[in-house]
């Protein structure tokens, strides 16, 4: 069984400043820090990290080498990540003011994926492997139908929760991945009651399993009319960048090995409790040696 992410990789630019800048300024930073980010990035990290052989398929631009380089550090593949030189690799240009942030937002390489790099790289993947993927990335319809033909088992982690994920045939998912507020936009309720959310996911995905996680308040596991629940670790959380995508992860890499679900919430929960106690995203994510 190969594993196959296809997702987004951003350039995160970020800029300390006293103010957010104004209609007509020119305003000075601060200070500038560039971070790798993208949840598909970050998945695939923590995929392999839990010790998973992984493949990240998605695109950069001309200035996206070092994109490719941090992945192959992490021990992620990247034979499937296309290069692409004329468009810019996706980025983030976000203004940091007192713990506030405006962001900019350019999905660029991203948002250039299409069918045929689609066909070319599910070539290589067959029947019982395994595709992840979050809303991030452009031509998601067609991957999932894609991927269903070739009876590829399909995990959708839908953030960013927006409408364009109900343009999907989200009845070919087999695990959604979700956080509290993606899981009520899934289900189409406005609602923070777990127990609403959770009963509204089970009428509207039947026979379809979700992972829906509620930070600090642990995760949850659905599959009709059986839920089981983890409680989230008693840590000091002092920043939760990749938290769920840690979880995400951890997850998959447990229960696609053991088909064991209590075991795979357990050491998911135990994984992204490690996240949240450092900064950053991918340094912050603990390897699967530190956690047994
Ligand atoms: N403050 C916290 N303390 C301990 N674990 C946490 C904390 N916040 C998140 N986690 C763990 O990380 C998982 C994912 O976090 P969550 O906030 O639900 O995801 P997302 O980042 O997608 O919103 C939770 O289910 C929990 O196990
Ligand atoms: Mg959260």
């Amino acid at each position: 069984m190969k594993v196959l992410s296809f997702g987004s990789l951003n350039y995160d630019h970020v800029y300390q400043v006293d103010h957010f800048v104004k209609p007509k300024e020119t305003m000075s930073s601060m200070s500038y820090a560039r971070g790798f980010g993208g949840k598909g990035l970050n998945q695939s990290i923590a995929m392999a990290k839990a010790g998973l052989d992984v493949y990240h398929a998605g695109m950069v631009g001309s200035d996206g080498q070092d994109f490719i380089d941090y992945l192959v550090q992490w021990g992620v593949k990247v034979d499937y990540l296309v290069k692409n030189n004329e468009i810019a690799t996706g980025h983030a240009i976000i203004e940091v003011c007192n713990g506030e942030n405006c962001i900019i937002l350019h999905g660029g390489a991203n948002q250039a994926i299409g069918d045929r790099q689609i066909d070319e790289t599910l070539s290589h993947f067959e029947k019982g492997d395994v595709l992840l993927i979050q809303n991030e990335i452009s031509d998601l319809a067609y991957l999932i139908r894609k991927a269903h033909e070739k009876d590829m088992k399909i995990v959708f982690n839908t953030a960013p929760m927006n409408d364009l994920v109900f343009t999907y045939p989200l009845d070919l998912v087999d695990i959604f991945v979700v956080n509290e507020v993606e899981g009520a936009g899934l289900a189409g309720i406005e609602s923070e009651d777990y127990e609403e959310i959770i009963k509204a996911l089970q009428k509207k995905f039947k026979d379809t399993v979700v992972v829906m996680t509620v930070g600090g308040n642990g995760s949850y596991y659905i599959y009709n009319d059986e839920v089981i629940h983890q409680d989230a670790f008693k840590v000091k959380a002092v920043d939760t960048t990749a938290a769920g995508d840690t979880f995400t992860g951890f997850f998959l890499a447990s229960y696609l090995k053991d088909n064991d679900v209590k075991k795979a919430l357990e050491l998911a929960s135990k994984a992204s409790s490690i996240t949240v106690q450092g900064h950053g995203a991918a340094q912050s994510i603990p390897s699967i040696k530190d956690l047994i």
